[in-house]
């Protein structure tokens, strides 16, 4: 029913963002609704069923039956699971998320035919998932749909959070049908899934590197098997000063957020810089009220950390807080910090990830083991149930940006791994 560069291509007019370029689709606006009706007529036409839980997380049932009735065994394993997510980053790619789903719909049109030649016989239910807010995005907490189904957020904590223009999420996904006193940790979901696997664009360039990447005749894996995901987290930094007048302030009476904020910044690269293996971003910085000819009387700044040894996150995390409130001070101001999600480094489950190399080595020979530095909802599945991930790569090597690239021969070498992967898995 289409390759993954068809599908992709019924949704790139969706969420295009014309200023920042690249796609902004955010979760819970009318561009993921979009999005989210795409997938559900899909999974439709392919004969799914599908439903949204209670914590918006869509799942596309193909159930074992046996004249109308459900077979025991697929409740006796758990289903099988594929998917990703279809929100992105502000400015993000195409591939990022939708690859995953799009992957996942293609690879059961694969084993459907399978299945019809009476080449596959199925023991267990198989599902396609798509998982809300990924990308923390709106609500500032990464994976906020399945840190929800795994109980890894407190639901009250998670329908407080607030979006740009002060939103809660209660009342957003109330908006949306959902109902949040029933939100949170579910078991009655979770219990119904037997193994997870991801199949996500890979975002840096270890495929397209000299280590892996062939010549000629001989490009190298187009597909890799996910090893680990990154400990990462997120913090708000408040920068308070004095707001005052661009015009009558003389320079040596200010208490401006934003000097300190710009110094800030250079810590936060000097400091991890000197950390091997840590990773550490200020992408994001608001000044407020944010006007050319005003002195912001505060500066918000969020700050994502990684590095594989938690310990050493949170080591850096508080040297970064000490420095900042020295830079504040000393520019008349004052910093606070507040944490706003964080996750511990993941490995994923060991005998999932050798049936996952076995299968997509047949298709991909030289598949390699790979670990990756960002997020994803399969590390947080990965506390909850055996859990793996495929990445398909991307040769630009760049992510949450337009530039994120897939090669239309790669995404199909991405869904016939998937396909014998999930069909090895059935
Ligand atoms: C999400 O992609 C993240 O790694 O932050
Ligand atoms: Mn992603
Ligand atoms: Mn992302
Ligand atoms: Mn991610």
């Amino acid at each position: 029913m289409g390759t993954v560069t068809q599908l992709l291509a019924a949704i790139a007019d969706t969420g295009r963002d014309r200023r920042r370029g690249g796609y902004s689709r955010a979760a819970y606006t009318s561009a993921d609704r979009e999005l989210r009706e795409w997938f559900t007529a899909e999974a439709a036409a392919r004969g799914l069923a599908v439903e949204t839980d209670a914590n918006g997380i869509l799942w596309a049932w193909w159930d074992l039956y046996d004249g109308g009735t459900r077979r025991p065994e697929s409740s006796r394993r758990g289903a099988l699971v594929t998917g990703s997510h279809l929100d992105s980053v502000p400015g993000g790619g195409a591939f990022d998320g939708p690859l995953g789903v799009a992957s996942a719909l293609a690879a059961v049109d694969r084993l459907r035919a399978r299945e019809v030649s009476g080449a596959l016989v199925r023991n267990r239910a198989l599902a396609v998932a798509v998982f809300p807010e990924e990308e923390g995005s709106r609500f500032g907490v990464a994976c906020l749909g399945s840190r929800l189904l795994a109980g890894a957020i407190d639901p009250a904590r998670a329908l407080n959070l607030r979006d740009a223009d002060g939103n809660t999420f209660a009342d957003v996904s109330r908006a949306h049908g959902l109902d949040p006193d029933r939100m949170g940790l579910d078991e009655t979901a979770l219990g119904r899934v037997g193994d997870f696997v991801e199949l996500h664009v890979e975002q840096g360039r270890a495929l397209g590197s000299p280590e892996f990447a062939g010549h000629g005749e001989h490009p190298g894996p187009a597909v890799a098997v996910g090893s680990s995901v990154l400990g990462h987290g997120r913090w708000r930094l408040t920068v308070t000063g004095q707001g005052n007048h661009a015009g009558t302030t003389l320079m040596e009476d200010r208490a401006d957020p934003m000097v300190a904020a710009a110094q800030i910044v250079l810590a936060v690269r000097k400091l991890a810089a000197a950390v091997p293996g840590a990773r550490a971003t200020v992408g994001r910085l608001e000044p407020v009220p944010g006007g050319t000819n005003v002195i912001a009387s505060r500066v918000d700044l969020w700050l994502d950390v990684r590095h594989p040894e938690d310990a050493t996150v949170a080591d850096l995390v508080e040297r970064l807080h000490g420095q900042a409130q020295k830079i504040a001070a000393f520019e008349g101001c004052a910093a606070r910090l507040l944490e706003e999600s964080s996750s511990g480094t993941v490995h994923f489950d060991a005998a999932l990830a050798r049936s996952l190399e076995h299968s997509v080595r047949r298709t991909v020979p030289g598949a390699p083991a790979l670990a990756t530095g960002a997020g994803h909802d399969a590390g947080v599945l990965a506390s909850v149930v055996p859990t793996g991930m495929l990445f398909v790569r991307n040769p630009t090597g760049i992510s949450h940006s337009p530039e994120e690239h897939v090669e239309d021969g790669d995404a199909e070498a991405g869904v016939d791994a998937l396909a014998d992967a999930l069909e090895d898995l059935l």
